[in-house]
């Protein structure tokens, strides 16, 4: 099969520099005059033209045909996944009002490791060794923040440090993490075909992997109602699982599972509900895309539980902005809270040593 980048480039003439460049992340094409690009975490917009809308559509069909999918006048939303795992979305007119929109995600081989986050100052060493002790104690862990926040990436890292000995199923839309363990077992989503026949969806494979005797559940995303599948899950005892959702805050991360569980179709009351959230995360780790491009984990907090009806959580450990630099750049540091976490005794049962001066508020 032919590599990714010359198999788009074949298409895509006028954005082929992009497709080689490993500086860019994200190719965005507003109809044939107007291409954006995300360069180093930066948007930029590009000189680069398509000669006419035809061309650009046909490109566009012809990435849909290349993946055995149609893009026409019954199918004008194309979500495709190439051969090398980069991610496509297309519109065409007239849904799209000014010409086909394209957005690729190029897809990053060398998935960012711990070191590297560390290295960007995405997070501290400190911070990584808590988030490590989470997945060492089994806390069940949801990762959450805006569209391109890095969540993913930090799911990749989480899941890294799975010990290698547990049983390991990983369910996804497209497959985007890569779990290096031994006892693996992966399963990626299937989409409708044109007759709308054979879809099989998260939660179909949420049932199928709990009958396959997990250690743990890692799920690439929450979107829906697979949230209430992987609620019971947790709650059932497949401690130590994991997944990402979209969310603006870590608060807002349990009530956007709450509304995903909503949509599962089951009856269930909110409060119910609400205690099945509460009591199955433990731990959120947020993301953010700040103003300079940077991607930074701003906030691990622990779930406390319910309060007269309220989730009460409790930060560990965050990014505090201080200010933004003339150059733009984003000025911050990590601190503690004063809080502890509730698990401190159980990590040190488990030889876990958390350093306690992490958590003390830091003031600057
Ligand atoms: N800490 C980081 N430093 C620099 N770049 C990063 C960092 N984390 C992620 N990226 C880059 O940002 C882009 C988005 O990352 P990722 O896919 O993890 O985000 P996401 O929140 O999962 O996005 P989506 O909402 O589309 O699922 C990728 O190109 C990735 O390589
Ligand atoms: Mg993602």
């Amino acid at each position: 099969m032919q590599d990714t980048n010359s198999h788009l480039a074949l298409f895509f003439e006028p954005i082929r520099a992009y497709l080689e460049d490993e500086a860019v992340s994200e190719i965005m094409i507003n109809g044939p005059d107007k291409i954006f690009i995300e360069r180093a975490g930066k948007l930029e917009q590009s000189t680069q033209r398509f000669i006419s809308e035809p061309a650009l559509k046909a490109a566009a069909v012809n990435v849909a045909k290349s993946v055995g999918r149609l893009l026409n006048d019954d199918n004008p939303r194309l979500d495709a996944r190439l051969p090398d795992g980069s991610r496509v979305h297309a519109v065409i007119p007239p849904l799209a009002r000014a010409g086909t929109v394209i957005a690729i995600r190029k897809f990053r081989k060398d998935k960012l490791t711990i070191q590297q986050l560390i290295e960007y100052g995405s997070i501290t060493a400190e911070g990584a060794h808590l988030i490590d002790a989470c997945v060492k104690l089994h806390k069940n862990m949801i990762v959450s923040g805006a569209t391109s926040s890095g969540k993913t990436c930090v799911l990749n890292v989480l899941s890294s440090y799975i010990p290698d000995k547990e049983r390991i199923l990983v369910i996804e839309d497209a497959t985007e993490l890569q779990l290096q363990q031994n006892h693996l077992v992966c399963f990626e989503t299937r989409k409708a075909d044109k007759n709308g026949n054979g879809e099989v969806t998260i939660r179909d494979l949420i049932h199928s992997s709990l009958r396959l005797r997990p250690d743990r559940l890692v799920i690439g995303e929450i979107r829906g109602g697979e949230a209430l599948d992987l609620l019971q899950a947790l709650n059932t005892g497949h401690a130590g699982s994991m997944s990402t959702i979209h969310a603006n805050s870590c608060i807002d991360c349990l009530s956007r599972i709450e509304t995903c569980a909503l949509l599962s179709g089951i009856d269930i009351p909110l409060t119910a509900l609400r205690s099945q959230v509460a009591s199955a995360i433990d731990v959120v780790v947020h993301t953010a895309r700040l103003s300079d491009g940077s991607r930074k984990i701003v906030a691990i907090s622990e779930v406390l539980g319910l309060k007269n009806g309220e989730y009460q959580m409790r930060d560990l450990y965050a990014f505090k902005l201080k200010g933004i630099a003339p150059d733009g750049n984003i000025q911050g540091f990590f601190t503690g809270f004063g809080n502890t976490p509730t698990f401190l005794e159980e990590a040190g049962l488990m030889g876990i040593s958390l350093d306690m001066a992490m958590f003390e508020q830091v003031r600057c």
